[in-house]
């Protein structure tokens, strides 16, 4: 992964989320499945961490949908945390960003609930292993892991079935151009991507009793995990 990571297509007077859009058509299901999982929770939803923010696509919904919420930005972009400043800017208090790089981070204080969207799916297993490792300390008893991501798919056919769904997709979009095509198809290649069953199998084993996968379509998903199973909501 580069150490900072730049957003592709502003040459071209694309803004990074309209970019991420046309990259990813599941965008939309994934932000906002995201929401709807902390607003289905019984639990207290004050405190919200959010990994690889970008520009603020999931602060912003949580900041608005969820009256009482305080949202921590982690991002190592600065970039991206300039455009969520000016992005949350009516959210004035309610929010902190953060400079940090995830493969090594480790959170102060504990969360109601740790969200992630389209950055963790470069982490190679062992990577993986250690940030939710980490992070599961810093969630609270009641709190809810959610990650909306690319996943592979166990069987390597599938996968080829995806892929060149995904390919005909990005060639026949017109509104990118032959360098935008190439990035997307280089940026968003699952083969080096961990399967949504192993992301299941890291969460079982660092310590969640429960986790459920909310929305698969594909390349990407959408699950959320939970420490306590007694706290699952009705
Ligand atoms: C594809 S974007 C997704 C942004 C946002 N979650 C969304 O869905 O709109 C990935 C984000 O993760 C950040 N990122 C990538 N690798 C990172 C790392 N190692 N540490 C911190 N942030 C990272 C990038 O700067 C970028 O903002």
């Amino acid at each position: 992964m580069p150490k900072e990571w730049h957003s592709p297509g502003t040459d071209k007077g694309f803004s990074y989320s309209e970019i991420l859009r046309l990259f990813v058509p599941e965008y939309e299901e994934l932000h906002s499945g995201v929401v709807e999982v902390l607003l289905s929770q019984q639990s207290d939803q004050s405190s919200i961490l959010v990994l690889g923010s970008g520009e603020g696509e999931d602060a912003e919904r949580i900041l608005d949908r969820i009256v009482d919420s305080n949202v921590v930005c982690v991002d190592n972009s600065e970039e991206m945390l300039d455009k969520t400043a000016k992005r949350l800017k009516r959210f004035s208090g309610r929010y902190r960003l953060i400079n940090a790089d995830l493969l090594n981070y480790e959170p102060e204080g504990s969360y109601d609930s740790i969200v992630s969207v389209l950055t963790l799916h470069h982490f190679d297993l062992g990577g993986k292993r250690r940030l939710y490792g980490h992070l599961i300390r810093h969630l609270k008893g009641e709190g809810v892991f959610v990650v909306g991501d690319l996943f592979t798919y166990s069987q390597p056919k599938l996968n080829e079935r995806v892929l060149k769904e995904y390919e005909r997709y990005i060639q026949s979009h017109p509104q990118l151009d032959d360098s935008l095509r190439q990035r997307a198809l280089k940026g968003h290649n699952i083969r080096n991507i961990n399967s949504l069953s192993s992301e299941l199998d890291i969460l079982k084993s660092i310590g969640y009793n429960f986790s459920e996968v909310l929305y698969r379509q594909s390349r990407v998903a959408l699950l959320y995990a939970m420490k306590n199973i007694q706290s699952l909501p009705d």
